[in-house]
């Protein structure tokens, strides 16, 4: 679905992603693991377009080469982002926070009567139906957190991506995220990468792993090959 072939990346003189190589297969869920700072989220800004890439390459659903697309085309091509500290709008309502994915949705989906927000959001995120008409700010973190998710829904994205998750949140929400993620790919064949450092989720929800150190990817594999190991020596601080 998506690959990353020798990206580098530079913020100014400082060389922050290194020929890094990875695989998102379809209909699974990747995750990006390593400590603070490795360049997590450089990665995924990298693929939305939001930081320019040096070389290398990202290769999506076979031939589309991203980084000659301009950023707005991610979401044409059925790109959905969730970015790291979740970003909703808490002077609007929960209704109105979804309402602003509906601005990115694929041009063939406009005009038909199709721009509304598609139910099976509310489905995943029952608690969203509840408190659409609350005010983003007055909701819980967790319940920010489904929103930014269901907010990337709505344009009901073939790949989805997302920061972070479970940061800051609760435990409870944080397995409920986990559940939605793993209904979107076994029930609608979504396919998820994301950056998360929670171990637990990570083993509980995500096919395969990358563990990024200083911006190189130092180890990858199924969850199954995630060693005490491994996590000793990339992951604990
Ligand atoms: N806009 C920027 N300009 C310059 N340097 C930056 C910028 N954004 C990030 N960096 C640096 O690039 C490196 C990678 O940052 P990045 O945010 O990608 O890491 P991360 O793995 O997502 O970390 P975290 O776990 O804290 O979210 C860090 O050293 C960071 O300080
Ligand atoms: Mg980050």
């Amino acid at each position: 679905m998506l690959n990353v072939d020798k990206l580098n990346q530079f913020y100014g003189e400082s060389h922050t992603l290194w020929d890094l190589s990875l695989d998102v297969p379809e209909g699974e869920c990747t995750c990006v693991m390593g400590r603070n700072g490795v360049g997590k989220t450089t990665l995924l800004k990298c693929v939305m377009g939001e930081v320019a890439v040096k070389s290398g390459s990202l290769r999506y659903d076979g031939d589309t080469e991203l980084t000659r697309k301009r950023i707005e085309d991610r979401s044409r091509l059925g790109i959905g982002y969730v970015p790291q500290g979740r970003q909703i709008f808490s002077l609007l309502t929960v209704e109105e926070n979804l309402c602003t994915g509906l601005a990115a949705r694929r041009d063939k989906q406009r005009g038909n009567g199709r721009r509304k927000i598609p139910e099976r959001i509310y489905e995943l995120f029952p608690v969203l139906k509840e408190m659409r008409h609350r005010r983003g700010g007055d909701l819980s973190g967790g319940q920010q957190q489904q929103l930014a998710i269901g907010r990337a829904l709505v344009l009901e994205p073939r790949l989805l991506i997302l920061d972070e998750p479970g940061e800051g949140i609760q435990p409870n929400i944080v397995a409920e995220i986990g559940e939605v993620i793993r209904k979107l790919n076994r029930e609608d064949g979504m396919t998820v990468l994301l950056a998360e450092q929670k171990l637990p989720f990570v083993r509980k929800f995500a096919d395969r792993f990358v563990i990024l150190d200083r911006g190189r990817a130092v180890a990858k594999g199924g969850v199954d090959e995630l060693s005490d190991d491994l996590i000793k020596q990339h992951l604990t601080v």
